[in-house]
């Protein structure tokens, strides 16, 4: 990212210096669509994120200006209306929600870009959530802690963005630590650094480059029958708070009062729970045998049961088993996006040319591949 570039926009726009702040995307190694069920998820910040430029203005205006979608907007912090475009819709919903929780933002001027890439599954929007609300609490010296900043992002996605995702993307981009991957416990929120340097290995990303309509109203789908199978087993189980108290015998107690949509669902959260503490056991062994399998087995539930893959990514997960890559699966919500793959060094050239032929062969076109580097997450990077 062009730092410099970002700042002469902003003073060519605003006539003023501003300060830097970046927030990143994220990938996860394992743990999906368990966040919202109160289960564990296991990701880590990128070296890809949004970085802005922003000004306090003295005003009850924010005017921001974003370099990507070459679009300005304007909007008033007692405005009850969100903002038409999209892209704007997180910056006003983190005012509000700050304002919500009685942290009243003030007015500012902002000019921001991102390297992240957008629909891709990395989280490009918790980044564009967390570098607002963490720029915010910065410059108005608000001391809000940064899990309340990751629920002032996720409240953004549920109230004004139509997402009713859970709690990971946004801890992720807030909390991320060099190379560290966390564990993070979605119940109680304990969380663990988790050193994260395969020797031998690489973690690459291949982009199927598709985005399928309907993400984020089958997204609040799949969430729902989680609730509802929940709603079930916690009727006969009031230890059972979330889905991910539950256990495969606690379903099929109530198989025959759910539909079978609901239970492959559960099925698969349920199952998922146990890979990520598999994951946890053999990270701590050194053993990439069974993360990869443990990957394998997430991919196969988010296709079968769970049925967020699609054409493109269960394409290349296949492609990865033919090459002999170590571990691979849908990665983020799903219908479309990224695969992760876990694979050895020396297996890298031959699977990202084959993966390429064969995807373009297939969909005419390269899927896009990102090299993984797990970085730090939100923080200043200038005044
Ligand atoms: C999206 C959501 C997250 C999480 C993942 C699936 O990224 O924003 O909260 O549910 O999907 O694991």
């Amino acid at each position: 990212m062009d730092l410099q570039q970002l700042q002469r926009t902003f003073e060519a726009r605003f006539g003023q210096h501003g300060a830097l702040y970046t927030s990143p995307g994220r990938i996860n190694l394992i743990g999906e669509h368990t966040d919202y069920n109160g289960g564990f998820v296991f990701p880590g910040a990128i070296d890809k994120g949004i970085y802005a430029c922003i000004r306090l203005n003295g005003t009850s205006t924010v005017r921001a200006y974003s370099v990507d979608y070459d679009d300005y907007c304007e909007f008033g912090l007692h405005e009850e209306d969100k903002p038409q475009a999209a892209w704007a819709r997180y910056l006003f919903g983190v005012c509000r929600e700050m304002d919500k929780r009685g942290f009243a933002p003030s007015g500012f001027d902002t000019v921001f870009a991102g390297d992240v890439p957008l629909g891709a599954g990395l989280s490009s929007s918790a980044a564009l959530e967390s570098v607002f609300a963490f720029a915010l609490n910065d410059l108005l010296h608000l001391n809000i802690d940064k899990f309340e900043l990751a629920r002032i992002g996720q409240s953004t996605e549920h109230n004004y963005c139509g997402v009713k995702c859970g709690i990971m993307d946004q801890f992720a981009s807030l909390f991320g630590q060099a190379g560290h991957l966390m564990r993070l416990n979605c119940t109680t929120m304990e969380f663990e650094y988790f050193p994260f340097n395969p020797v031998g290995y690489k973690v690459v990303l291949l982009d199927t480059a598709v985005k399928h309509e309907l993400a984020s109203s089958a997204y609040n789908k799949r969430r729902e029958s989680c609730e509802n199978a929940c709603a079930h087993i916690a009727a006969k189980h009031p230890d059972v708070k979330f889905l991910s108290d539950a256990t495969m015998e606690m379903l099929n107690e109530v198989k025959n009062e759910i539909n079978t949509e609901d239970y492959k669902r559960a099925e698969y959260v349920i199952g998922e729970k146990q890979r990520v503490l598999e994951v946890c056991d053999a990270l701590k062994k050194g053993d990439y045998e069974t993360v990869g399998k443990c990957m394998y087995g997430t991919h196969q539930g988010m296709s079968k049961l769970y049925e967020v893959s699609c054409e493109e990514l269960d394409f290349l997960n296949d492609i990865a088993k033919e090459c002999g890559v170590t571990g691979s699966r849908v990665m983020g919500g799903g219908f479309g996006g990224c695969t992760i793959n876990l694979i050895e060094e020396a297996l890298y050239e031959p699977f990202i040319a084959t993966a390429k032929q064969k995807f373009a062969e297939e969909f005419g076109h390269d899927p896009k591949v990102y090299e993984v580097t797990i970085s730090d997450g939100a923080r200043k990077i200038g005044e």
